[in-house]
């Protein structure tokens, strides 16, 4: 069967209630549907608290949907999976290992072995142009290298889909860029499936296959947008001026 045009990611009538400390309910997603294609690029734009974050924690499985579901191809997601990997904003890289071994260390735990994992930890370094630095400590690196690290530890894992929640959020504007030129490297080589959430239009502009606008919170799909500028695109482009300002207009409705 090819998978190409195929649904990897089905999310259907998701909600998600939060009790909060004061026992109040509050509803923070509301019945949200939507297809992720296999090898796409989506990037998912809202304001800030509009569920985002909680999308992504429940389609990784970390988390539990108050209603609705989340598929990966015909697997109901309820748990944490290989398939489904994660990159967050704050890189939760192990300060104790080196570099080599923060990105062997995933396909440890799923009984790789030694010399196949650092093969493959070479392979994704050099991926992410982080190869000199492979025996350095995390804390000897910049925010800009961790992230590079985390992004090839998450690909160490061989993950089907890759979801990042605001990756480059801490990063400054020109580190930024190149990592942005960098992951669309990777997804190019590698053909992910990808979903990153940014509050950067420019960058979902510069990134995306489709982009999801939201609402504010309770979070709603507001607009889903085909990108379909050629690659790599340039931000002097009149098409991605409009594009961007078309969804910062859409962004200022709120609701
Ligand atoms: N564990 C929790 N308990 C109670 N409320 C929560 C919890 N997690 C998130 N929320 C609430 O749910 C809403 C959505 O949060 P979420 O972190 O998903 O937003 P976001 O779109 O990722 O925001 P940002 O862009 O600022 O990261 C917010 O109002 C938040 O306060
Ligand atoms: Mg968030």
């Amino acid at each position: 069967m090819n998978h190409v045009n195929g649904e990897i990611i089905g999310i259907r009538q998701l909600s998600k209630e939060y009790t909060t400390e004061k026992g109040e309910q509050l509803l923070a997603v509301d019945d949200i549907t939507l297809t992720i294609p296999e090898k796409s690029f989506t990037c998912i734009v809202g304001p800030s608290g509009c569920g985002k974050s909680t999308i992504l924690r429940i389609a990784a499985g970390l988390e539990a949907a108050s209603s609705g579901t989340v598929h990966y191809r015909s697997n109901l997601v309820v748990k944490p999976c290989g398939e489904i990997g994660l990159v967050f904003q704050e890189y939760s890289l192990f300060p104790w290992l080196t570099v080599i071994d923060n990105v062997a260390a995933g396909p440890a735990f799923s009984g790789v072995s030694k010399s196949e994992r650092i093969k493959d930890a070479l392979v994704h370094l050099r991926m992410v142009n982080m190869l000199e630095f492979k025996d350095a400590y995390p804390h000897e690196l910049s925010g800009g290298m961790r992230q590079r690290v985390a992004i090839a530890r998450a690909l160490a894992n061989k993950p089907d889909v890759l979801l990042m929640d605001e990756p480059f959020g801490a990063l400054d504007a020109h580190t930024r860029i190149l990592l942005q030129r960098e992951l669309l490297k990777v997804w190019q080589l590698t053909r992910k499936t990808i979903v990153l959430v940014t509050h950067s239009v420019d960058e979902a502009v510069y990134l995306a296959d489709r982009i999801i606008v939201m609402s504010n919170r309770p979070g709603r799909i507001r607009t889903v947008l085909e990108v379909e500028m050629d690659r790599p695109r340039s931000r002097a482009n009149l098409q991605f001026g409009q594009l961007t300002d078309s969804i910062l207009k859409e962004l200022e409705y709120g609701n």
